[in-house]
């Protein structure tokens, strides 16, 4: 493998996700939480999600039976120490974030180690002037499903050696099997600077009375032949998620397309963020 010994921190969503499917290429992975409890449920939710695959025909037995042997959990960062890279996927909070890279910056001590970033939309640049390596520290942006969808984003900054830039893309290509484009450090990278005002302009679409919610969905179904709709799209983001996706999007680029319009401001207020909460343009029985 081009790297084998992974480390990630923070154990939830994108972070148990990115895990399993680095165990499951057959690198050594270890998950460090904020604490035991937490380091415990991730590891509940990794195990869970991986013999669910089984149970789905999309692992064998003995995969996930190897992918759980690669697997360790645990509560404290210097068990990272030997990591050759930490994919980061915390809270959305800059503070946050480069808090933490200072601290991997001290853990983290092989020569070559890399660090990376998992963010949707915090700079790049900004996590790794919080260390004192930022020729090896990138954006690896995965998208939710992580076993299932096969793109990952890599995001260089202006510090970032080409050779750690060239080592992280051959490693998610040829470990992981995931699709690698790159994008600059710019607020969304590629996909979510299209994304969201697209998104944008169907809540804009359906707040100016121009036609119903089905409707705009249906249109982008029937007529596009898209997956899903856009505002059944917004519902699975979570309207919170969108509302602070645009808002970063907007600061960086000053673009009205990136500006959230009031329906999604009064739908945050009035805690209907899409699926996740029962309600958003839509509604869900939970
Ligand atoms: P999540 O809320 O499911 O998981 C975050 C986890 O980090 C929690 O389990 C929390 O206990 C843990 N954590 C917080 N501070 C920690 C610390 N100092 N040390 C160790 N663990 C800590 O969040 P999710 O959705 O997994 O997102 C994580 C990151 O991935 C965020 O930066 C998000 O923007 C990004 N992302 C999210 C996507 C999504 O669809 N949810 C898609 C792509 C990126």
């Amino acid at each position: 493998m081009i790297i084998d010994q992974v480390g990630v921190v923070g154990g939830g969503l994108m972070g148990t996700g990115i895990a399993r499917v680095c165990a499951l290429a057959g690198a050594d992975v270890v998950i460090c939480e904020a604490d035991a409890a937490r380091a415990e449920s991730a590891r509940a939710r990794t195990e869970s999600s991986l013999r669910r695959a089984v149970a789905a025909g999309k692992i064998a037995d003995a995969d996930c039976a190897g992918a759980l042997s690669r697997l360790r959990f645990t509560a404290s960062l210097e068990d990272l120490a030997d990591r050759e890279l930490v994919v980061e996927a915390i809270v959305e909070d800059e503070r946050a974030k480069a808090d933490l890279f200072a601290a991997l910056d001290k853990v983290v001590s092989a020569p070559t180690a890399v660090l990376a970033s998992n963010t949707s939309s915090i700079s790049i640049t900004k996590i790794a002037a919080a260390t004192t390596r930022p020729e090896r520290v990138v954006g690896l942006h995965f998208f939710n499903p992580v076993p299932a969808l096969r793109l990952v984003e890599l995001i260089p900054t202006l510090h970032t050696a080409a050779e750690t830039a060239d080592r992280i893309e051959r490693f998610a290509a040829e470990d992981l099997g995931k699709l690698v484009i790159r994008s600059q450090d710019r607020a969304g990278f590629v996909v979510n600077a299209l994304l969201t005002p697209y998104l944008l302009s169907a809540v804009r679409m359906l707040e100016a009375g121009f036609a119903s919610a089905e409707d705009i969905d249906r249109g982008m179904v029937e007529g596009c032949a898209h997956p899903i709709g856009p505002l059944s799209l917004a519902d699975f983001v979570g309207l919170d998620i969108l509302l602070a996706a645009s808002t970063s999007m907007y600061e960086e680029f000053r673009d009205p397309g990136f500006a959230p319009p009031p329906l999604l401001l009064r739908m945050v207020e009035s805690g209907f963020l899409g699926e996740k909460t029962g309600r958003g343009f839509f509604s869900y029985s939970r």
